[in-house]
């Protein structure tokens, strides 16, 4: 299983259940005073300016942002800094500066992603009531408002393990050059560019912070993505409109299972790279994100649904509420001849009703008149490559190709 999907409703459940107090950054007293720690004072205040009733739908507001980095935050001090925890015996146990060589590295780690969101909010506050249409130069984000409300990503945590495996230079080989660089080239292979002929179009639903559509878009074809996501939306937005620096963030501080070492959980490194808003607008390139639920948008009679040269799915047929409205609205969407590249595991939500293993899915397409013309098994850390931690998120995930063959007049 993904990691958020493991704890998150665990602390889902310890958050609903928190007085609004809880959420405000603890302060550490020590059991010792030769330990006593300086924290630094929030760098977030609860005090922010309500949104204004024209505030998009599909964009965070600061108060959800504030609100979402101190859940974070929450998480990251109370199990890392609070002394208060430690009984007199466990005290007695622990070297005098157990804390204190924690803190250092928690501290910086908080204020990193702490420096990420006030920059978010700064920009924000600066782009409130331009006109969107001039500012996006790189991603033009359509809202379609019947079709928000569903958001299974809704936290800070999994935004920064999405920022690291999309935008962070560790992820570089597993991630980009060894996942979506080949989906980059499937497509090349049958949907090639020509020059002087309009581009063959490319959906990506799903498509998280957008570096695979990324990709797409530089290698030169016309590229719409989708998200349900608010929050990963908005910080699509602001790493595509706005980012023109990179950031320093902590991605892993949150996880308190399976570090070797504190220098791995609190380890920081700088998104995004590359800058996707500066490479884009050097070769004059754009591309389109729509925002809201795919089936609600793209099935037939939806306000997006349109036809495409290709759909590319990377992790995402297994996050459906219902399996036949994914591959209905995604095979309703291709063109005769179009391509359906697939990546990813197969870790469906329980609650979903119809869960096909691979080889039924596989003849499911075929039944609808799917040619496979290549499948493979790839090993893929989703995010930091097997080594580090004392355990990886690791699938050997499905890469598979396969042609939309004609079909008969109903
Ligand atoms: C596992 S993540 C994968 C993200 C990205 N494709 C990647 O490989 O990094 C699944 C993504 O699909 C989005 N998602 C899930 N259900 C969706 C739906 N019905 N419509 C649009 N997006 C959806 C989630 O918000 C999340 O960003």
């Amino acid at each position: 299983m993904r990691l958020e999907v493991i704890w998150k409703p665990a602390v889902a459940v310890l958050l609903l259940l928190a007085p609004a107090s809880a959420f405000l950054p603890v302060t550490p007293t020590l059991h010792r005073a030769s330990a006593r720690i300086q924290r630094a004072a929030p760098i977030c205040s609860t005090a922010q300016r309500p949104a204004a009733p024209e505030w998009p739908l599909w964009q965070c507001t600061q108060e959800e942002l504030t609100q979402t980095l101190f859940r974070n935050e929450f998480v990251v001090d109370s199990n890392a800094l609070d002394s208060t925890k430690l009984t007199e015996r466990e005290a007695a146990f622990l070297p005098d500066d157990f804390f204190q060589r924690r803190e250092k590295k928690a501290l910086s780690s908080r204020q990193a992603n702490a420096a990420l969101l006030q920059d978010i909010k700064a920009y924000l506050d600066d782009t409130e009531g331009m006109d969107r249409e001039e500012h996006e130069k790189v991603l033009k984000i359509r809202p379609h408002p019947e079709a928000l409300g569903k958001d299974y990503y809704s936290t800070l945590s999994a935004v920064l393990l999405h920022l690291l495996r999309d935008w962070g230079p560790e992820c570089e080989d597993n991630v980009v050059k060894e996942m979506y660089e080949p989906m980059v080239n499937e497509l090349l292979k049958h949907k090639p560019i020509t020059a002087g002929e309009k581009p063959p179009t490319v959906f990506v639903p799903g498509s998280g912070l957008s570096r695979l559509p990324y990709e797409l878009m530089m290698a030169g074809y016309d590229v719409e993505c989708n998200e349900n996501s608010k929050i990963f939306v908005t910080l699509a937005d602001y790493i595509f409109n706005h980012c023109s620096k990179t950031q320093s963030i902590s991605p892993m501080s949150h996880i308190f299972v399976e570090n070797m070492r504190l220098s791995d959980q609190f380890f920081q490194t700088q998104i995004p790279s590359p800058l996707p808003r500066a490479e884009a607008l050097a070769q004059d390139k754009h591309m389109t994100m729509s925002v809201g639920d795919m089936v609600e948008i793209y099935q037939k009679g939806g306000s997006g649904h349109r036809k495409v040269d290709c759909v590319m799915t990377c992790f995402f047929i297994d996050t459906c509420d219902d399996l036949i409205d994914y591959v209905e609205t995604i095979d309703n969407m291709l063109n005769e001849g179009g391509v359906w590249i697939n990546f990813g595991p197969l870790n469906y939500q329980p609650t979903l009703k119809l869960k096909l293993v691979w080889e039924e899915m596989r003849a499911l397409w075929e039944h609808l008149g799917y040619d496979f013309v290549q499948e493979s098994r790839v090993d893929h850390c989703y995010n930091l490559k097997h080594g580090i931690r004392l355990h990886t998120e690791r699938y050997d995930a499905v890469f598979s190709t396969a042609i939309k063959g004609t079909r008969k007049a109903a």
